[in-house]
């Protein structure tokens, strides 16, 4: 693969230039919204740092002329093995919501898991984005008879899985929001908090013997866990802290993929995010066991920049950071990568949400973040 960077005639050359335009066309309410973490912020730092400790070791002289990083998911191919994460109030970052997020998914190629406190609902998401692999994510607001009935409408409107987030037994303490006294609005927010606080895993084994579609436990951080998701017949574990949204003073979300893909051992398949920027990044999660890379801030970022297209020029360049990646690793499709090509790397600048992106500022004049 030769330069080819200037074949592309938009605005976007880098993932840098992505995020610059999001910043110039976001408030700063829904800037920090996106970007911020909970209490000190210290798991977000570490999501970061956590890829950053992680080296990769190259292999030359095999032949990668035909790099091929694209995967099989819920049935259908995708074009790299990435889902948009679920992102609630998506209204408020871009027109459209979760149906402009979906449409953008679709026409790069990649699937859409659809927050259930994102606009507009889940019935508009799929008549705008009917083809994209969909997948919905509850969070549990009321008892089982409308989790049931937020099952069927998934089910009804073509949704392929059905996510339950669960690590978010309890709100966290939004330091940037509180700080800017800032609230999201929505109708979505409506319910009852104690039935999220109390769902465990005798609601897993019943939405198991109740329903057929596949399931995704989605927050999941311990081997324990993983086990328990895996003992309660969960279709996919969601390796995830809520990309340091939820629990402050947590490990880096890299760090617990290993030991969940190895309690899972094969049982079930892996989603996982929190922290994810760069192809690199989806490099080292799918290298240590991932099937699928979820990506939120970034996600919202391409969203906020240009809308659908500002999405699909984030995810290609995502997908040509990975394949220069993967073919500078001696690899040609995902099985060939190596356990052995992944060793402790010392991190070399100080982690932060945007740390991934140290050019930031160049060559731009404006108020960068
Ligand atoms: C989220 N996340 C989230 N998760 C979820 O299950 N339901 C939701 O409604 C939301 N809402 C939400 C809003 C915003 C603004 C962000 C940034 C994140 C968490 C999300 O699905 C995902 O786990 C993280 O975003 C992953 O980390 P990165 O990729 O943002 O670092």
């Amino acid at each position: 693969m030769t330069e080819q960077y200037y074949e592309y005639d938009g605005p976007f050359l880098n993932l840098h230039e992505v995020i610059q335009a999001a910043r110039l066309n976001l408030a700063q309410g829904p800037w920090e919204y996106i970007t911020g973490g909970s209490e000190t912020e210290t798991t977000v730092r570490r999501n970061r740092l956590a890829f950053d400790k992680l080296a990769i070791r190259p292999r030359v002289l095999r032949d990668v002329s035909g790099v091929d990083c694209s995967t099989t998911a819920f049935g259908r191919k995708l074009r790299l093995p990435v889902i948009t994460a679920p992102v609630g109030a998506q209204d408020l970052i871009v027109e459209g919501g979760g149906a402009t997020c979906g449409i953008g998914a679709g026409r790069f190629g990649c699937g859409q898991m659809l927050s259930s406190v994102s606009e507009p609902g889940l019935e508009r998401v799929a008549e705008a984005a009917p083809d994209t692999l969909r997948i919905y994510q509850l969070y549990v607001r009321h008892g089982a008879e409308w989790v049931d009935e937020q099952v069927k409408r998934a089910i009804d409107h073509g949704y392929c899985a059905f996510a339950i987030t669960v690590d978010v037994q309890w709100f966290s303490r939004r330091e940037r929001d509180i700080a800017k006294r800032w609230k999201r609005k929505s109708r979505l927010r409506s319910g009852d908090w104690e039935h999220q606080s109390s769902f465990c895993w005798d609601d897993v084994k019943r939405f198991k013997d109740t329903h057929d579609i596949p399931l995704i436990l989605k927050g999941i951080q311990t081997a324990e866990d993983a086990d328990l998701a895996c003992q309660h017949g969960a279709n996919w574990v969601y390796v995830s802290n809520h990309g340091g949204r939820q629990i402050d003073h947590g490990q880096g979300a890299l760090e617990f993929l290993p030991e969940c893909v190895a309690a899972v051992d094969g049982r079930a398949q892996i989603l996982f995010d929190s922290g994810v920027m760069r192809g690199t990044d989806i490099v080292k999660a799918i290298g240590l066991g991932a099937d699928l890379v979820g990506i939120g801030r970034l996600a919202c970022l391409g969203l906020a920049a240009a809308g659908a297209e500002g999405l699909v020029r984030t995810l290609e360049l995502l997908e040509d950071e990975v394949k220069r990646t993967l073919g500078l690793m001696g690899v040609r499709h995902w099985e060939e990568i190596e356990a052995s090509q992944f060793c402790p790397g010392q991190p070399t600048a100080e982690p932060h949400v945007f740390s991934a992106f140290p050019l930031l500022k160049m060559p731009f004049d404006g108020d960068a973040p």
